[in-house]
């Protein structure tokens, strides 16, 4: 399935300090910051009869910058700096964490979950609960990206004041840092509002799934002089209204270009070709685990569907011919446990005689 029709992993995990082997330093003097406990432990563990102790041959000071937080102010700064940035989709706390570990930027809760993870046929269907339900858990895995919840259909559109207790519930009970909403220059006032209710928000222009009935399908945007015209306004007025990204989907290379030449706001381009601020794609179009046929811009960047569908038949297979689990797979009895069962059995064998 085309990411438009959306059914569609930095090294060690925390950052360990990678430490320079030159600068002598007093590890007595950082013992508080460690486990060792006292002197005597140092001493222990690094007798100067072995060649010194640590504190002869490691610095405290890392090799590299440790990973920063990603900030909504971190993303202009990459925009300035013309440094790229990523976004992936991410929707429970495993993938979520291995986005972040792996030193993505910004990590979406997008209502793609709708079809990848709920199997819905588009993402019109999925409720606010459920996006809070799966921002809380992709929550858990994240540290240095920026998390970012997508107010799903219904939840943004009517009442303003309803949209902004809406958002606040992404901050408040589900640890989002921006909320995304869907729309250009008819959303302006209302993300003002969210804004001023001191919650970041993202927009997305271009081919916003949630109007999919409106625009009769998952077709691309901006394609005539009249298209290209209402997306440059969308782009002004999101970044106007002081967006901290703006996703631009399913639009000409041309036009996306023209975008982020005009605007201050980092764009995070989908389907809308190289020259944007940064990319993102749906973690399961990434990984080939959705179904049906892939949209033109997917890549495809492991075929994570092939390698579960080959465990998952190799361990029924094993389990049919019993070879699973094998006896090193096995709990064992303690010999004594064993010894004395056996005299038990071997009793009630004898009085069945
Ligand atoms: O819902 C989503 O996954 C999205 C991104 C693909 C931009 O909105």
């Amino acid at each position: 399935m085309p990411s438009f029709a959306r059914p569609g992993g930095w090294g060690p995990r925390p950052y360990v300090g990678v430490y320079a082997l030159h600068t002598p330093i007093d590890l007595r003097t950082v013992c508080g910051y460690n486990s060792l406990r006292s002197i005597q432990d140092v001493d222990r563990l690094y007798p100067p009869s072995r060649g010194g102790a640590l504190e002869d041959i490691v610095s405290l000071v890392p090799i590299g910058e440790p990973r920063r937080k990603i900030t909504v102010a971190s993303l202009r700064e990459k925009k300035l700096h013309h440094e790229p940035i990523t976004c992936l989709t991410a929707y429970d706390y495993s993938s979520a964490r291995l986005v972040d570990e792996a030193g993505v930027d910004i990590v979406l809760v997008g209502d793609s979950l709708a079809q990848t993870m709920l199997g819905y046929e588009n993402t019109l269907s999925v409720t606010l609960d459920e996006m809070l339900h799966h921002t809380r858990a992709a929550h858990r895995g994240v540290k240095h990206a920026l998390l970012v919840g997508d107010m799903p259909f219904g939840s943004y559109q009517s009442d303003p004041s309803d949209a902004v207790r809406n958002a606040a519930r992404f901050v408040k009970e589900a640890g989002a840092e921006v909320v995304k909403v869907e729309g250009g220059e008819k959303r302006a006032d209302l993300i003002r509002r969210i804004i001023d209710a001191e919650i970041p928000v993202a927009g997305h222009i271009g081919l916003t799934p949630q109007s999919v009935n409106v625009m009769g399908g998952y077709k691309v945007q901006g394609k005539d002089l009249s298209g290209v015209e209402q997306l440059m306004r969308d782009a002004v007025a999101l970044d106007r209204a002081g967006v901290a990204f703006m996703v631009v989907e399913g639009i000409p290379r041309e036009v996306a270009a023209m975008i982020t030449a005009e605007v201050e706001t980092p764009t995070i381009g989908i389907g809308a070709g190289p020259d944007c601020d940064g990319q993102v794609l749906v973690f399961h179009d990434l990984l080939n685990l959705s179904f049906g046929h892939p949209a033109k811009f997917v890549r495809h960047y492991a075929d994570v569907g092939a390698t579960i569908t080959g465990a998952v038949q190799a361990f029924r297979a094993d389990v049919a011919a019993r070879h699973y689990p094998s006896d090193e797979e096995s709990y064992h009895l303690p010999k004594e446990t064993r010894a004395a069962l056996d005299t038990v059995l071997e009793r009630k064998r004898a009085m069945r005689r």
